[in-house]
């Protein structure tokens, strides 16, 4: 599907829960942030049917994200459901991995192969500190459990945050030297609070600078449904290390996404309050051709750029635990 500005938009991220069984400082609002009511989050059948929809228009990759998507009930027969879909080329699972030493096997054993694992220190109270709980021990046995059982890729998701984990960023790019990860470094954006973010945000150059002691990183090709992030390997790694420049280069170019959240809104960008409802129309019997529609005119929405790095923007973000990053 072709925005207007010729982007051939074939990612949707699929939020199927608002709910988590963590409360990261840089994701989750501490106060004035409200769960949505059961009532108002899709259904699995409904959501299977607009992934059908979203696949006649055109998408060819889903990423199945929370909350936690983990922590909704079910959550393993939906993913198979999800993988008998024709034409859907891929499908991955990002999740906090507390669940996943429970689940990976269930997960496996359906046909899910690409997950990606939030996972911001590898030091037990700092953990505690960024997530309010007490689970890196079961979060690396489920990425342990993950790569014994085959899944491939394994991707790790770790923000950086300056006067936080900065000091961490060697020790994870050595992480996917003994492991076949590929570990993301991520730029924090300014999704619940601007002083927050002036405060722990690393630009990525600077990451990219310590990590010269380790290498000279080689690019790998990118794939036609491929996110954002520029992916390099150094000699001898099992892995590869990825970076998203969310804030300080415009991913915007290249843009190939869409985002359903849980309570049935199609949101054309991340940053752009703008929201389509899909809910409404599939409850009151929208045909699919119509839903189709839906999907087009959110896809014709889709803007060129952000400038959430300039304090003058307003936080156009719902809070990224409802939209699933
Ligand atoms: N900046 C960057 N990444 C974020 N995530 C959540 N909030 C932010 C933020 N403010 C990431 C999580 C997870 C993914 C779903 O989104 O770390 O990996
Ligand atoms: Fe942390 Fe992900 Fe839960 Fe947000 S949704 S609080 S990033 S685990």
């Amino acid at each position: 599907m072709l925005d207007n500005y010729s982007r051939n938009i074939n990612y949707l991220r699929l939020s199927i829960t608002d709910r988590c069984n963590l409360r990261c400082f840089y994701c989750l609002p501490r106060q004035g942030w409200v769960k949505l009511p059961a009532r108002e989050i899709l259904s699995y059948e409904e959501m299977l049917r607009l992934s059908r929809v979203a696949v006649q228009v055109g998408i060819r990759k889903i990423r199945v994200t929370g909350g936690e998507p983990l922590v909704r009930r079910g959550v393993a027969p939906f993913l198979e459901q999800l993988h008998r879909i024709r034409g859907l080329e891929k499908i991955c699972l990002t999740t906090n991995g507390v669940l996943l030493a429970e689940m990976a096997a269930d997960l496996y054993r359906i046909g899910l192969r690409h997950i990606n694992v939030s996972l911001d220190t590898l030091k037990p109270e700092r953990y505690v500190e960024i997530t309010g709980s007490d689970q890196l021990a079961v979060v690396l046995a489920g990425l342990e459990k993950a790569a014994a059982l085959g899944f491939h890729p394994i991707k790790i998701n770790f923000v950086v945050l300056r006067g936080i984990n900065e000091d961490e960023v060697v020790d994870f790019a050595l992480f996917s030297r003994e492991n076949p990860f590929q570990v993301r470094f991520i730029e924090f954006m300014p999704t619940v609070s601007r002083e927050k973010w002036s405060s722990h945000f690393l630009p990525m150059s600077v990451v990219r600078q310590r990590l010269k002691v380790l290498g000279e990183p080689q690019p790998v090709a990118r794939i036609a449904t491929a996110g954002p992030a520029q992916i390099v390997r150094l000699p001898n790694y099992r892995g590869e290390l990825g970076f998203i420049q969310a804030v300080s280069e415009h991913h915007c170019p290249s843009c190939n996404r869409l985002r359903l959240t849980a309570d049935g809104r199609l949101r054309p960008c991340l940053f752009q309050a703008q929201e389509v409802d899909l809910k409404g129309p599939l409850r009151w019997g929208a045909g699919d051709e119509e839903l189709g529609l839906i999907f087009r005119k959110a896809v014709a929405l889709k803007g060129l750029g952000h400038r959430f790095a300039s304090p003058a923007t307003p936080l156009d973000c719902r809070p990224m635990v409802s939209i699933g990053g």
